[in-house]
């Protein structure tokens, strides 16, 4: 690895050659602002807010593409630096809507930080907006607000080099580029697969999960880190949870994702809250009150029909506490093993479970029910 010196705001410091002025400046706790650059995805100098003044340089340079060389010189808060910015950000904001009120992403998003932190109230230009998308793309995941697109092209590359779907990119030029999906269609006719990775990288409010619409401000949720639990992947999630209720979910720096995940992990989290979803344990009458099952059959002319799949009344389900369902289950293993032996059993694991509660499986199998008979979904 090269070592280079350079000098930021009139420190020294070390970079690695092939670092850009903002990843070495980034690593040294010194902050520029960016809007379209992502660590995840390659660099694109779209947006003109990163610009730095790098001495014997005749313009402003973009920090998250220039690369760092031996003794450069660089000055990243200069009075002619954030008035650079400040520009570029008010021209921005000339084609941009001023919904921050009512906009999902308010307290979740880079161009309302940085409008704020260099006071670009958008009166500037004012009369510069030209566009009035509708908001209409039919998809049941993604809301897609073409208004509050500032073109950085962070969904474009996501979707490029993260997913390598190339479900998006944008289309026209000057004041008619728009983000546009397959050959300008819906998301659902284009190759999108609704992994919501550009929804995460999307640095504002264009790109934004319908499922969490009207459910609150990030101030009023609580983040919790959990691993998902539809695949073996085991990607890291954050869910966005409000009072009791999941109302957002996001990738988490997992070394499985890295941030990204797919549409199950992303927008599969209904079920959690339904009504529907068991989260009692549930038991046969007649396994509590004694009996065969059997005995729970409907009758047929006063002859009980064993083969009905209809269940008569010793046969419906009882709500019960999960002592009571655990001790029965241990009750009906014992007898069972007593009177046919360990390979009466086989256990099935699932990709679904952890490492950790496949490998209790495993030892109740083996070890406590004293048979081999074990398989695991993912070999199916
Ligand atoms: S996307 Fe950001 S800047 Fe634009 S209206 Fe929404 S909160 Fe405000
Ligand atoms: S949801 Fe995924 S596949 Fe669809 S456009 Fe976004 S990044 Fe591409
Ligand atoms: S939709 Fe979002 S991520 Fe994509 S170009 Fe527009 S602002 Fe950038
Ligand atoms: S963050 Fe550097 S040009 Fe956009």
């Amino acid at each position: 690895m090269t070592i280079v010196n350079i000098t930021i705001n009139n420190r020294k410091l070390q970079a690695q050659a092939g670092q850009t002025v903002y990843e070495a400046a980034d690593a040294a706790g010194i902050n520029i602002p960016v809007l379209c650059h992502h660590p995840a995805l390659p660099p694109e100098g779209a947006c003109r807010v990163c610009l730095v003044e790098i001495e014997r340089q005749r313009a402003l340079q973009p920090a998250c593409t220039y690369p760092v060389t031996e003794g450069m010189v660089v000055h990243t808060d200069s009075p002619k630096v954030r008035e650079a910015r400040k520009f570029a950000l008010e021209l921005i904001i000339s084609d941009h809507p001023l919904d921050c009120m009512t906009c999902e992403a308010t307290g979740d998003c880079r161009l309302q930080d940085l409008a704020y932190e260099y006071e670009v109230k958008g009166e500037k230009f004012a009369d510069g907006k030209r566009h009035h998308y509708a908001i209409d793309d039919p998809n049941p995941f993604i809301q897609v607000d073409r208004n509050k697109c500032i073109l950085c092209r962070r969904c474009v590359r996501a979707c490029n080099t993260i997913n390598g779907v190339e479900a998006l990119g944008i289309i026209y030029r000057g004041f008619n580029a728009k983000i546009a999906f397959g050959m300008d269609s819906t998301m659902e006719d284009s190759p999108c697969e609704f992994c919501g990775s550009c929804v995460e990288v999307c640095p504002v409010g264009a790109l934004w999960p319908k499922m969490s619409l009207g459910k609150g401000r990030p101030w009023q949720m609580r983040q919790v880190e959990t691993v998902c639990s539809y695949c073996g992947v085991g990607c890291k999630l954050v869910l966005h949870v409000r009072g009791n209720q999941i109302v957002k979910v996001t990738g988490g720096q997992g070394a499985a994702n890295h941030g990204f995940t797919c549409v199950k992990g992303r927008f599969g989290y209904d079920y959690v809250n339904h009504p529907d979803r068991l989260s009692k344990p549930l038991v046969r009458r007649w396994l509590l009150e004694g009996g065969t099952k059997d005995e729970g059959r409907r009758t047929k002319d006063g002859v009980r029909d064993v083969s009905s799949s209809v269940v008569g009344p010793s046969s419906e389900f009882v709500e019960v506490s999960w002592d009571t369902a655990l001790d029965l289950v241990t009750k009906k293993l014992v007898e069972t093993k007593k009177a046919a032996g360990g390979d009466a059993f086989a256990m099935l694991c699932s990709a679904r479970c952890t490492n950790e509660e496949n490998y209790l499986a495993m030892k109740l199998t083996r070890q406590v029910l004293q048979t081999h008979n074990i398989d695991h979904c993912a070999r199916l």
